[in-house]
């Protein structure tokens, strides 16, 4: 066995631009979510097993095959948190806010599951999500919808993704669609692979889903659910879709979309891009009206939706935003003597919000070196009885000034 320590199979270390992407796709998604009216939330990283199990549905992969699950000590059932809803809709019903709604909250952090890790899929990954809980009007679906757009954008790669949009109708439009794929997968159901006949038993819309290629010649001629929805839910999609033009939301309807967690009712709808090879899906969500109640709290109708942050980093990449680090200010002693003042220089620097570094140590030429590799915008030299010279490194002007006119200066 190599002694080399490795990080475990499906999880990465952000260091450098993947580091500074990442944190851009979090702060960004932070920002326009509160422009929406949206506040985070922070739940556990994990929960009791039975928070997911129930929640999500024991026919979704997720829950099936996907869950970090283990015994703790005390010999309690403990799941690493697969996605961000059911803690969220936990907590609602914890802090007994079920009675204060809408609730509109954002959220990110890290998600695990146990999937075969590939170029945008992780073993540990990161979501931004956010959750409407408590709204059962069509307008909450396409604020929530408009929002992810609006986090595309300003991202820089809403180029090249696409919203789908789709209905899974309400119970009654639900258990009429599934009589009608049950009838339609059943006549050909020998041709049908492993897996797809075991959903056909549990849970058939899950077919459509499918990746099988045998399958998928099936699923292409299996009828669409809008000769099944009542006129309820056909009259709350077209409200949704509605609602998306008004905010200038491009959408197109893709009658496929089935989502892989079993909590959805209503919307369910992906952004989707090819640039990203098979793990094309950067946001998906939908509604969901049951998963509080299962959380034991009353029927709360809800909305929302969540993104893998790592795939909308590799978006970024792909257009070629990168953000950068601040360009810093290099403070320069000339001698030994000189780090007194250059210290106390450094210092106000910094309080007035101006990035500045100092060296440990090292000669004028290892400073300047330094502050080149640093990509520094300027630098300070500083004398010991204290006189500074400012120096732009971009244009090579020189001159002295004053503690105070340095700080002015540099946009403090
Ligand atoms: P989900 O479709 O399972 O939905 O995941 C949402 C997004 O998380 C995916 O579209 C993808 O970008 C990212 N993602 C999922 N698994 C991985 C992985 N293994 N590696 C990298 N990225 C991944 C949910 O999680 C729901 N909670 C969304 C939601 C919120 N629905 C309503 N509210």
């Amino acid at each position: 066995m190599s002694s080399k320590m490795q990080p475990v199979r499906g999880t990465r270390d952000l260091i450098g631009a993947d580091a500074r992407r990442h944190h851009h796709v979090a702060e960004t998604a932070r920002h326009t979510a509160g422009l929406y009216g949206f506040e985070e939330w922070f739940t556990p990283i994990f929960e009791d097993t039975g928070v997911f199990a129930r929640g999500l549905g024991d026919t979704s992969d997720v829950v099936s095959k996907e869950m970090y699950s283990f015994e703790d000590r005390g010999g309690d059932s403990i799941t690493l948190r697969p996605e961000g809803t059911a803690g969220v809709c936990r907590a609602l019903v914890s802090n007994g806010l079920t009675q204060t709604l809408p609730q509109k909250v954002f959220y990110a952090g890290p998600m695990f599951r146990y999937e075969r890790p590939q170029k945008g899929r992780y073993r540990q990954f990161h979501q931004i999500g956010i959750e409407v809980l408590g709204a059962a009007e069509p307008l909450a679906d396409a604020e929530v919808i408009a929002c992810g757009w609006q986090i595309l954008n300003r991202l820089g790669v809403a180029d090249g993704v696409v919203l789908e949009i789709n209905t899974l109708g309400d119970d009654a439009s639900r258990d009429a669609y599934r009589a009608a794929l049950v009838e339609h997968f059943s006549a050909q159901a020998d041709k049908l692979s492993h897996d797809s006949k075991l959903r056909l038993e549990k849970n058939p819309q899950r077919i459509l889903d499918s990746k099988d290629e045998g399958d998928r010649a099936i699923v292409a001629t299996a009828p669409t659910i809008d000769a099944y929805l009542t006129p309820e839910a056909a009259a709350f999609f077209e409200a949704v879709q509605k609602y998306l033009t008004q905010f200038g939301v491009p959408f197109r309807r893709n009658p496929r979309i089935v989502r892989g967690l079993d909590y959805y009712s209503h919307t369910a709808f992906e952004f989707v891009t090819d640039r990203l090879g098979a793990q094309g899906t950067v946001m998906g969500g939908g509604r969901y009206n049951g998963l509080v109640e299962e959380m034991g709290g009353p029927a709360t109708p809800s909305v929302g939706w969540a993104a893998g942050m790592e795939r909308l980093s590799l978006l970024m990449e792909v257009v070629g935003n990168n953000p950068q680090p601040p360009r810093p200010v290099a403070v320069i002693p000339q001698g030994d003597a000189a780090e007194t003042p250059a210290l106390a220089l450094i210092q106000k620097l910094r309080q007035a919000g101006i990035t500045a570094e100092i060296g440990y140590r090292g000669n004028l030429k290892r400073r300047m070196e330094r502050a080149n590799r640093q990509n520094a915008r300027a630098a300070l030299f500083v004398d010991e009885a204290g006189a500074i010279q400012l120096k732009d490194l971009d244009s090579g002007e020189q001159r002295a000034v004053s503690e105070d006119a340095a700080v002015a200066a540099l946009g403090g």
